[in-house]
């Protein structure tokens, strides 16, 4: 007899009606966190006096049996992990005394906090995979800090550059990447427990002690708000998302530049495919798949919160359609992050092509009007109408072209107001306009070593948050383990 519908509701489902609104699959996801939070609940049950301590040993044998048994010994005829696994225990312990575990609690409360601790341990991979992914692009930067490439707007060819400056480019948006997930980390390690439905309870229980046993920073503060809000998922994803268009930006770069096109990288053959038909091609499937990935992510965050959106307060069951979109989310984008940090760290460099590829374009031309500003004083804008006729031409930039076209343009000779023949030559020199841009943030060898090193200390500060977050887990699940033995 199912022990939630007994009561209340005499027809029973059919099996597509079942199937439509059963959790079972998804809640496999937190299967383990339910089991813990069943552990911390009863042990704090029984140290309230709400019940005895034989039936918190009891409950508590119980349940190290259905966590042995796995979620797959359920009955998979209940709607959800929470009744079923407390119908197994009430099967393993009789009712007299696995009754009482849902005491002070409901499923609302309970549902909310497992997600929580499975999405905290989540972010915690992921944290130390964005770590892992720019530590590879700032040490890959680190021996390409005098690698030339053409640097690029509206994809095409703009100004010179390093393929170091290009890289921690990327490695920036990761490291504020980093920030977005500690920062839904924080909310998402808040205790709902205790909210009970919504309205709380009416026993005496101690919410403080299941805050600390389950390894949580503090308890969310309004037993409404708890089980009603799921933006701690939505802020979640909202950081999957952002991080998801950032990789997709860096795996486009990939599949550009490993084209004949381009030829500025060789992807590793472990990251690339080939064809059922044309035995010759060399395809860059798994970043084209990273890419696209992006979709299923953003797909997932849209899905949320359309979820949530316009949900009257408090719990609704709409709230549990939210909940494999996040674990469909996290997988995709723990996965992304390992390909790009594996594409990135076997992919070969073709400098050869990146310096050649420089030399088209006239990449130099920003450099060689600033040299004219700097030489004759005239304003810059002048300078660009002078060096972008002198670009229409289509001919190498001399001193004596230049003049020609500055006569036509403002009567006068450049060469006659200061502009010297050796300071062109300086101007259209591609490493010489690199090792001018030394202000923060630019191309330099020098000031990109500047970077790399900046970055390299950020990270191993990284490092050790996540470190110590991980510590905080580890040591609250050992604690409950403890008290656990304690009271069984
Ligand atoms: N499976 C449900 C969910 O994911 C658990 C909570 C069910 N609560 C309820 N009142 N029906 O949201």
């Amino acid at each position: 007899m199912n022990i939630l519908r007994r009561g209340r509701l005499q027809v029973k489902q059919d099996e597509d009606i079942m199937h439509f609104t059963s959790s079972m699959e998804a809640d496999m996801r937190i299967f383990d966190a339910d089991i813990e939070v069943d552990k911390a609940h009863v042990v704090m049950l029984k140290e309230q006096g709400i019940i005895k301590d034989s039936e918190c040993s009891t409950i508590l044998s119980g349940l190290e049996k259905i966590q042995k048994e796995g979620i797959s010994a359920l009955d998979t005829s209940y709607e959800d992990v929470h009744i079923a696994l407390e119908a197994r225990l009430i099967e393993l312990v009789g009712e007299d005394t696995g009754g009482r575990m849902h005491s002070a609690r409901s499923r609302n409360d309970e549902v909310a906090t497992c997600i929580r601790i499975a999405l905290r341990t989540e972010l915690v991979f992921l944290l130390e995979e964005v770590h892992a992914l720019a530590a590879t692009l700032v040490k890959t930067a680190e021996e390409h800090r005098e690698t030339i490439m053409p640097g690029y707007t509206h994809t095409q060819h703009a100004q010179p550059t390093t393929l170091a400056h290009h890289l921690l480019a990327h490695a920036n948006a990761l490291l504020r990447g980093i920030e977005r997930i500690k920062g839904a980390y924080v909310r998402t390690n808040q205790n709902p427990l205790g909210a009970a439905a919504f309205a709380s309870t009416g026993f005496p229980i101690n919410r403080e002690r299941t805050t600390e046993l389950l390894g949580f920073d503090s308890a969310l503060s309004n037993s409404m708000d708890a089980v009603s809000t799921r933006d701690f998922m939505i802020e979640s994803l909202s950081s999957f998302s952002n991080l998801m268009t950032d990789l997709s930006r860096l795996a486009e770069e990939f599949v550009l530049w490993s084209t004949s096109e381009f030829g500025f990288i060789e992807l590793d053959d472990r990251y690339s495919s080939t064809s059922s038909i044309m035995p010759q091609k060399k395809n860059p499937d798994i970043a084209e798949l990273l890419r696209a990935k992006t979709g299923t992510v953003h797909g997932a965050l849209m899905s949320v919160l359309t979820i949530c959106k316009a949900l009257p307060y408090s719990y609704n069951r709409d709230l549990q359609e939210a909940t494999p979109h996040l674990w469909r989310a996290v997988d995709t984008v723990r996965s992304s992050v390992r390909m790009a940090s594996g594409i990135a760290g076997t992919m070969k460099v073709r400098k050869e092509k990146m310096k050649s590829a420089t030399g088209i374009g006239f990449m130099t031309a920003t450099e060689l009007a600033d040299t004219i500003v700097r030489t004759t004083g005239i304003p810059f804008r002048t300078a660009h109408h002078i060096v972008g006729a002198s670009a229409k031409t289509g001919k190498n930039p001399t001193l004596s072209g230049l003049d020609e076209l500055s006569l036509k343009i403002i009567g006068k000779k450049l060469s006659e107001m200061g502009l010297s023949e050796k300071a062109v030559k300086k101007a259209l020199e591609t490493m010489e306009n690199i090792k001018k841009r030394e202000v923060p943030g630019g191309p330099a060898p020098k000031e990109t070593n500047r970077q790399i090193k900046k970055l390299a200390s950020d990270l191993t500060i990284i490092k050790s948050d996540i470190k110590r977050i991980r510590k905080k887990i580890d040591k609250a699940r050992e604690k409950l383990g403890n008290t656990i033995g304690e009271a069984a």
